[in-house]
């Protein structure tokens, strides 16, 4: 007897910047993800403004999904997925973002891609905006500092709602939506002069974004009732490194400023503490008089979330610090971490689980979860990764507990970069994650031929037996 759910959603998940490649073709524009350069783990990547000439950027290419997607959704089929996580390039769609009509081209791609899942019984789970934001409309607007970005989002939600209606169920608003307060170029390429609030800009511009996604959510419940429409978060599940009960206040405040977000896209409204970080803060939210009742309104149906690693809150601030893409923190003794700093623990997802379920009872999704590690192929081919196998079965059992045990509303699982894909992060091929080989290194040399992992066979076997098998 499965102690998870008969419907549960096994899958894998990605971003169209991340693996589509063609960043050009069939009237793409140029997105902010477009104009990111190579960098490694102790190497920025570089926002370059537009494209430069002599700069490599690895996302041009990505694993060319955009022209190996029925090869690539049917090894997910051969895995059994239930669900495949993508997004939708923005660009593709509307190639400078403030177009009135859009791109015919772009919105048949996604047409071919989820007429390809349902042929397999997978069901599409589409992200609006992972990661890249038309770079016409930094320049133009500035992003999302700029009001009239409700506009050019909410029509762009319009015209992919109407579209694929009927392919499409499940929707989350904006990627990792909190992460705008730790890396502000990544998912909205706003750059922040020094001489600027860094939280005024990023509030402000959250801010629009609430309001984007609220409308989205009505908009999508008009179209089709049936849509289930989420929020995205990383989930930094943090600890307070001792009993001090300074610690523990570093603790909470470290998490506020993550649920933050979450608060006002589940509850509908910004808490009186939400209201008081922002004075704290320096920031004064321009507002219009209907935003109240729009955030209200648009209630996201469930919270669908990125798990990776967990942190440390200290208040010594002089403690050594370990790594993340956004996220810096305390070394935790009692946890090993990956080859790129990131801290490995299982039991932290059945926290997070439980801290969010607790907090909103609203269904959760793990949208994202995964070991990015160097894969080594053997003289006959084979990858054996035991490494990632062993990550994702600890964590897979925490889930199941959080689940089973603690009664927590779970829908599905979908482990990151399901087929190896450029690191957001990094820009790095080699930081993998799939249970799909890629052949493309950092130079972006390679046959791009795909080939399966060890973890390919175990995954499937995993979904199978509804994670009985592990
Ligand atoms: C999440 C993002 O933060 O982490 C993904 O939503 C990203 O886009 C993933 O790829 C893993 O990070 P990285 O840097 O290893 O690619």
């Amino acid at each position: 007897m499965s102690r998870l759910p008969e419907n549960f959603l096994w899958g894998g998940a990605v971003a169209a910047n991340q693996l589509e490649g063609a960043w050009n073709v069939d009237g793409k524009g140029i997105s902010t993800a477009d104009c990111m350069s190579a960098g490694a783990v102790d190497k920025e990547r570089i926002y370059t403004d537009g494209i430069q000439e002599g700069v490599y950027y690895p996302n041009h290419e990505g694993i060319d999904f955009y022209h190996h997607y029925q090869e690539d959704i049917a090894m997910f089929a051969e895995m059994g997925f239930k669900c495949f996580r993508t997004s939708i390039a923005w660009t593709r769609i509307f190639p400078q973002g403030d177009e009135k009509e859009p791109n015919e081209l772009g919105l048949q791609f996604y047409d071919r891609v989820f007429d390809e899942c349902l042929k397999y019984g997978i069901e599409p789970v589409v992200t609006i905006s992972h990661y890249e934001t038309p770079y016409g409309l930094v320049k133009k607007y500035g992003s999302w500092r700029s009001r009239s970005m409700i506009d050019f989002y909410t029509r762009f939600c319009e015209v992919i709602f109407n579209r694929y209606k009927d392919k499409v169920k499940y929707w989350m608003t904006f990627n990792e939506i909190n992460c705008i307060s730790l890396h502000p170029a990544i998912p909205t390429g706003i750059r922040i002069g020094t001489d600027e609030n860094f939280h005024q800009v990023t509030l402000q511009a959250a801010h629009h974004m609430f309001v984007a996604s609220a409308k989205a959510v009505k908009l999508g419940h008009a179209i089709n009732p049936d849509f289930k429409i989420g929020m995205m978060m990383l989930y930094p599940q943090t600890y307070a490194e001792t009993c001090n009960p300074l610690d523990a206040l570093k603790q909470m405040q470290a998490m506020d400023m993550q649920y933050y977000y979450s608060d006002v896209q589940v509850r509908g409204y910004y808490s009186s503490k939400a209201k008081k970080m922002q004075q704290a803060l320096g920031v004064k939210l321009a507002a219009e008089p209907e935003d109240d009742a729009i955030l209200r309104e648009g209630k996201v149906d469930y919270i669908g979330f990125s798990y990776y690693m967990s942190m440390v809150a200290s208040a010594d601030l002089n403690k050594q610090v370990s790594g993340g893409n956004m996220l810096k923190g305390i070394k935790n003794p009692y946890l090993k971490a990956s080859e790129w700093g990131w801290q490995i623990d299982p039991v932290g997802l059945r926290l997070t689980l439980n801290n969010l379920y607790d907090r909103y009872q609203l269904p959760l999704f793990i949208v994202e979860n995964g070991l990015g590690a160097i894969d080594q192929i053997e003289a006959d081919g084979s990858i054996c990764d035991d490494y990632r196998i062993e990550y994702l079965r600890e964590h897979i059992k925490e889930m199941i507990k959080a689940v089973d045990e603690d009664g927590v509303e779970l829908m599905g699982y979908t482990p990151w970069g399901c087929i190896d894909l450029i690191s957001a992060g990094t820009g790095e091929m080699k930081k993998r994650y799939g249970f799909i080989y890629v052949d493309r290194d950092d130079e972006g040399h390679g046959t791009l031929a795909r080939s399966k992992k060890k973890s390919f066979e175990w995954y499937k076997q995993v979904i199978a037996s509804n994670g009985e098998k592990l």
